[in-house]
């Protein structure tokens, strides 16, 4: 069932073109932009958009302009587990790593305990209002996010069409406590 719901939701996700990509993820910036959870945080997980993901480049140039700490995740899959990497110079640091998205390269590889970070963004396949995400298969954010520290704020960017009804879920499933949608911020504390 959720090998069916993925497969369903990245065709939907793969149906939107270039300037919705981009017009919906820039609406989605300017709402993150100005929560206080953005504004207040200093350490920030990040992942680098690949396929059709709401695009993090803007969000990216803001942090690193605003002197803040980017960390992105490079997946481990052997474990299945994130290693978290400081991202200092998006020009030199990255190659095409496993599943085709940008990575650190060997040399750029600045791990951190994830407990330092103050804000976490998520990618995703689909997610429900309650948090709960549908990922690529790997498990990769539900062995992380237990890692992090209970005060971190986890966050998942989504376009509307990745929103659904109620994401089938087992006991390893971790979910997420906000999303920001191209039509809405949601705190999923609320909606359970
Ligand atoms: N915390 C965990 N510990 C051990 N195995 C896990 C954990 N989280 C997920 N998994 C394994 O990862 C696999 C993929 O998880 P799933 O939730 O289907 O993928 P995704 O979250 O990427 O959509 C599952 O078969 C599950 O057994
Ligand atoms: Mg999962």
């Amino acid at each position: 069932m959720k090998k069916s719901l993925r497969k369903e939701l990245l065709q939907k996700r793969s149906e939107l073109c270039e300037a919705e990509i981009f017009q919906k993820s820039t609406s989605i910036f300017d709402t993150l932009k100005n929560t206080d959870i953005y504004k207040n945080a200093h350490n920030i997980m990040l992942y680098l958009a690949f396929r059709n993901e709401v695009c993090t480049d803007d969000i990216i140039k803001d942090l690193l302009s605003s002197g803040k700490r980017i960390f992105i995740p490079l997946t481990v899959p052997k474990t299945k587990e994130l290693i978290i990497s400081e991202l200092l110079d998006p020009e030199k640091d990255l190659e095409v790593g496993h599943f085709g998205v940008l990575e650190p390269i060997k040399e750029a590889v600045r791990p951190v305990n994830p407990e330092i970070l103050d804000l976490v963004v998520v990618p995703g396949v689909g997610f429900d209002r309650t948090g709960y995400r549908v990922g690529y298969g790997g498990g990769y954010y539900d062995r992380f996010l237990p890692k992090l520290s209970s005060s971190t704020p986890t966050m998942a960017l989504a376009f509307e069409v990745q929103m659904i009804d109620e994401a089938p879920t087992d006991e390893y499933d971790f979910p997420v406590q906000y999303i920001v949608t191209e039509k809405e911020f949601i705190n999923c504390k609320n909606e359970s």
